[in-house]
């Protein structure tokens, strides 16, 4: 059953329509895990307002944690990790011109002072930023910590013994 748009305790954004594309398998994992979230694109550049309004809300909307994918010059979890201390992860999505090396270094470089954990470029990356946010819920749930250990255990039977 679809986790979006109920009491979220995780908000996903992303910095344009084309990212949803990736972005879309934080949410299959997050309702894999039975995470209610929201989504919503709010980018850094073309809508600033949307952003300050967003993060200066989060908090008052007990969200807690904040998944942001951007591409490019990826400026948007930096930004929003500046006006909030809720925990924000950074995907870096794949760009067409760099290949997302661009959109990894401008989440990952962020100076001192205002951190973003950064995940691996495009889908893997994605998939990580949910496990990861499900494992810091884990430590004040019990039901978020058992579904994961689940699927951790899930993911080790999966692995066969030999290649043929
Ligand atoms: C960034 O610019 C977005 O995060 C997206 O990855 C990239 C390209 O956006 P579009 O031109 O596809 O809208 O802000």
């Amino acid at each position: 059953m679809s986790q979006r748009n109920k009491k979220a305790l995780v908000s996903i954004i992303m910095g344009s329509q084309s990212d949803y594309s990736t972005m879309k398998y934080t949410e299959d994992t997050l309702n894999y895990l039975k995470i209610r979230f929201d989504t919503k694109i709010v980018s850094a550049h073309r809508t600033p307002k949307r952003l300050f309004e967003f993060a200066k809300k989060a908090e008052k909307n007990k969200i807690s944690i904040i998944i942001a994918g951007a591409g490019g010059s990826a400026h948007l979890p930096g930004m929003v990790a500046a006006i909030t201390t809720i925990p924000v992860i950074g995907v870096p999505i794949e760009s067409k011109k760099l290949k997302g090396l661009d959109s990894l270094l401008s989440i990952v470089q962020m100076p001192k002072g205002i951190p973003v954990g950064t995940v691996a470029i495009g889908k893997d990356g994605a998939i990580n930023a949910a496990l990861y946010a499900a494992s810091i819920l884990s430590i004040e749930n019990k039901n978020i910590r058992n579904r994961l250990n689940l699927l951790r255990s899930k993911q080790t039977k999966s692995v066969k013994k030999k290649p043929n």
